[in-house]
């Protein structure tokens, strides 16, 4: 009781928050809640447990390590801090955090200070089908101050080198157009394409800009970190000098809003902009929007002009997705999908030729972010895939058009699908000799997902541009598939098991998959034969049918996820009775905190329940949902969503912790059962 007055007095001296108790967290607290994620190398984050405090605490790169990101408000006279001022200014207060929210694409806090009322609402847009949009490397940070009593007001915000990935050589500068500043950082001495230890882009640049609202004057500086903000919190504007970069040093803006009772905003865009962005087999590509912006102040000047629209865009889609889960599955399940939509698409990059910039030329990019950083791999598009056949099918093409590109030039010789385009984004430089090899799991993907894209747009051309090499990744299915020699799945971390029923499936459904694209009924009766000796001749079961074997004639049991697609397509490979008795199975060996990945194992991955919970339904989809909305809502873990949990105590983690990766692009995954409930519609 006294220590924890006295650390309470100790805590506001120092201009700690007080952790508070009352704050709202809506729909829920979740481990990470992102605030400016737009691309691999643009994904800014704060841990659920670090909101309470967020005046103090910094935002944070996926990987964990700190962004240099805060904001400071004076009223009259007194200065709070509001956002990342780890060390507060002497002087200075604390702001209280009242609420924190989510959407799909919002994460806004609510925060008062001294006699006012703050929200900063970190907005990263996604827009699926207007690539324009998509493609602005930018994410914007709105800082409202509520109407109240009439006070003298101004709003000061700051980033440093951090951003750029060195903070031990950088350089910034500083221009303006028309009435917006823009501040750029770079990295000094690095190399085009490479990353430091955390993933964070060595080239480019990271980016600041604002300009004033209404009537409010804008003022600005670069310098010591300290002296700058000291400047601001003694005097409400900065000096407008910009010295030369310092390792400790920040560049600031600091809007003044004068005397006002009313509502007023200021906004700030902030980005990581690669003019090169992605090697694609030595022919640079570039974002999309660099078409029409092709200069990066031009670009962020746009991005801020559109911030009217991009929001109304933003309420319309965030209500789409509530709608969606909520019909689907109840709000748990809304709560799940708004914040996985943001991981997915800021794992994702949309781009042009550097050259030509020709926009008729369009890819996709996708990383596969924590796991190994591989560009495009199949597998990883294929978790994904749900929420594009929902939302943007356009994209499976994008992503998955630079794959078959690649399998058609004569460096790539195998019979089967390759697992991805090369080790280390953004070099889309090839498969190497010593990567992964999935042969059944990659070649069934790259027909599932022309069939995807198909399905949802109508759209052939995939399938026609690219028919020689589906037809040769399908019979590789139907001559290899049905008893897969010892190889990986995506599940990597199993190694690699001969036999697997879950490859097999994949085969199975790839087979019928194959023959709904192209028409030939021969195939899809391969792909049924498959599935027959699979379940019904009880190939890949238990001897009695009630659940799939990881292995023929092998215990343990596996959570098979491989014929949702049966489903989503309305192939029935697969009969009735194996969605049936699965499901009566899957609760009986669900462990304290989900369903794991087979009986053998002690950790769940939340992209193969979503898919299951989408094939089986009543009780079974209904604890699936219930656990995943647990795991996120627990309070136990602070990574961006981690796709892999444990689900019992094991070793040194707790049951619901999560297990090591972190912001993956593979959440698509959680749409699977919208996909199913409301199909594409959306996308027309
Ligand atoms: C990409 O390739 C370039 C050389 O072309 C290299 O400097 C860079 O480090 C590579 N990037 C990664 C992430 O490995
Ligand atoms: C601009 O000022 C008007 C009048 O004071 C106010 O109603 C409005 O909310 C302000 N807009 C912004 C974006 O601050
Ligand atoms: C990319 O395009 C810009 C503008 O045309 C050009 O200056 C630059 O050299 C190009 N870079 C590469 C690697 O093609
Ligand atoms: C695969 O299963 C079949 C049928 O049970 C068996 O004959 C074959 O030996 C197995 N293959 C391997 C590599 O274990
Ligand atoms: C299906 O029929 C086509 C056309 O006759 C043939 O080329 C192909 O090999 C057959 N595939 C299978 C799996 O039977
Ligand atoms: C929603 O999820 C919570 C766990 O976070 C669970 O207790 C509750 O039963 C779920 N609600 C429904 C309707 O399934």
């Amino acid at each position: 009781m006294l220590w924890s007055r006295a650390w309470k007095a100790l805590a506001l001296v120092a201009g700690l928050a007080p952790t508070s108790d009352a704050i709202t967290y809506s729909p829920l607290k979740p481990p990470s809640y992102p605030l400016a994620v737009r691309s691999p190398y643009l994904s800014a984050w704060i841990p659920g447990n670090e909101v309470a405090s967020i005046s103090n605490n910094n935002a944070q790169f996926w990987a964990g390590n700190k962004l240099i990101w805060s904001v400071i408000a004076r009223v009259d006279g007194v200065a709070y801090n509001l956002f990342g001022v780890a060390v507060p200014p002497s002087g200075t207060q604390s702001a209280t955090v009242t609420a924190a929210t989510y959407t799909s694409t919002h994460s806004t806090f609510t925060l008062t200070a001294g006699s006012r009322e703050f929200t900063l609402d970190f907005f990263s847009p996604v827009s699926p089908k207007n690539y324009l949009r998509q493609s602005l490397p930018f994410s914007y940070l709105t800082v409202t101050l509520a109407a109240g009593d009439a006070s003298s007001v101004q709003i000061y915000s700051d980033i440093d080198a951090s951003w750029t990935g060195q903070t031990s050589d950088s350089s910034w500068s500083y221009s303006t157009s028309g009435s917006t500043g823009v501040f750029q950082i770079e990295a000094v001495g690095t190399a085009t394409y490479s990353q430091n230890s955390d993933g964070q882009a060595l080239w480019g640049s990271a980016v600041y800009a604002t300009r004033p609202a209404n009537s409010s004057s804008l003022s600005t500086a670069s310098g010591p970190s300290l002296a700058v903000r000291k400047t601001f919190v003694n005097s409400g504007k900065l000096t407008g000098n910009h010295a030369d970069w310092i390792s400790t040093g920040v560049v600031g803006f600091a809007h003044d809003l004068g005397a006002t009772a009313a509502e007023s905003t200021v906004t700030f865009a902030i980005g990581h902009v690669r003019e090169q962005s992605i090697n694609f087999f030595d022919q640079a590509q570039t974002g999309y929007y660099r078409a029409t912006y092709s200069d990066t102040v031009d670009a962020v000047v746009h991005f801020l002009d559109d911030y009217d629209d991009a929001n109304a865009e933003s309420t319309q889609f965030d209500d789409l997705i509530q709608d969606t889960g909520t019909s689907s599955h109840g709000s748990n399940y809304s709560d799940i999908l708004a914040l996985s939509v943001r991981q997915v698409y800021g794992g994702i990059e949309v781009t042009i030729p550097n050259d030509s910039l020709d926009t008729s030329d369009t890819r996709a990019f996708i990383k596969e972010i924590s796991s190994d950083g591989n560009i495009n791999t199949v597998d990883v598009i294929y978790a994904a895939f749900p929420i594009f056949y929902i939302l943007s099918p356009e994209i499976i093409k994008l992503l998955i058009a630079p794959v078959f590109e690649y399998m058609g030039t004569s460096a790539y010789t195998k019979s089967y699908a390759v697992h991805e385009i090369g080790a280390n984004y953004p070099n889309a430089t090839g498969h190497p000799s010593d990567g992964e090899e999935m042969p059944i799991e990659e070649s069934g993907n790259v027909i599932f997902l022309t069939y995807a894209y198909q399905a949802a747009t109508g759209n052939t051309d995939l399938a026609t541009t690219y028919s020689v090499q589906l037809k040769q990744y399908a019979d590789y299915l139907y001559e290899n598939g049905l008893y897969p020699a010892s190889q990986l799945s995506l599940n990597d971390a199993l190694g690699e098991l001969a036999n697997q029923t879950n490859l097999a499936v994949k085969a199975a459904v790839g087979l019928a998959t194959y023959g709904a694209l192209v028409g030939q009924s021969n195939y899809t009766t391969a792909g049924k034969e498959f599935a027959d000796k699979i379940w019904t001749d009880r190939l890949g079961t238990d001897e009695d049918g009630t659940r799939f074997l990881i292995q023929y004639g092998i215990t343990p049991w596996f959570l098979v996820y491989n014929h949702y697609p049966d489903l989503l397509f309305g192939l029935n490979a697969f009969p009735d009775e194996a969605y049936i008795v699965t499901a009566e199975f899957y609760p009986t060996v669900r462990s304290e905190a989900g369903v794991p990945l087979d009986g053998s194992i002690g950790w769940g991955q939340t992209n193969w329940q979503s898919f299951v919970a989408a094939t089986v339904s009543g009780d079974t989809r209904d604890l699936l949902i219930s656990d995943l909305h647990t795991y996120v809502s627990n309070g136990l873990n602070s990574a961006p969503f981690c796709d892999r949990y444990w689900v019992e105590d094991s070793g040194s983690y707790s049951a619901g912790q999560e297990y090591s990766f972190r912001a993956r692009p593979t959440l698509g995954s959680h749409f699977a059962l919208a996909a199913l409930s409301a199909g594409n519609t959306w996308s027309s």
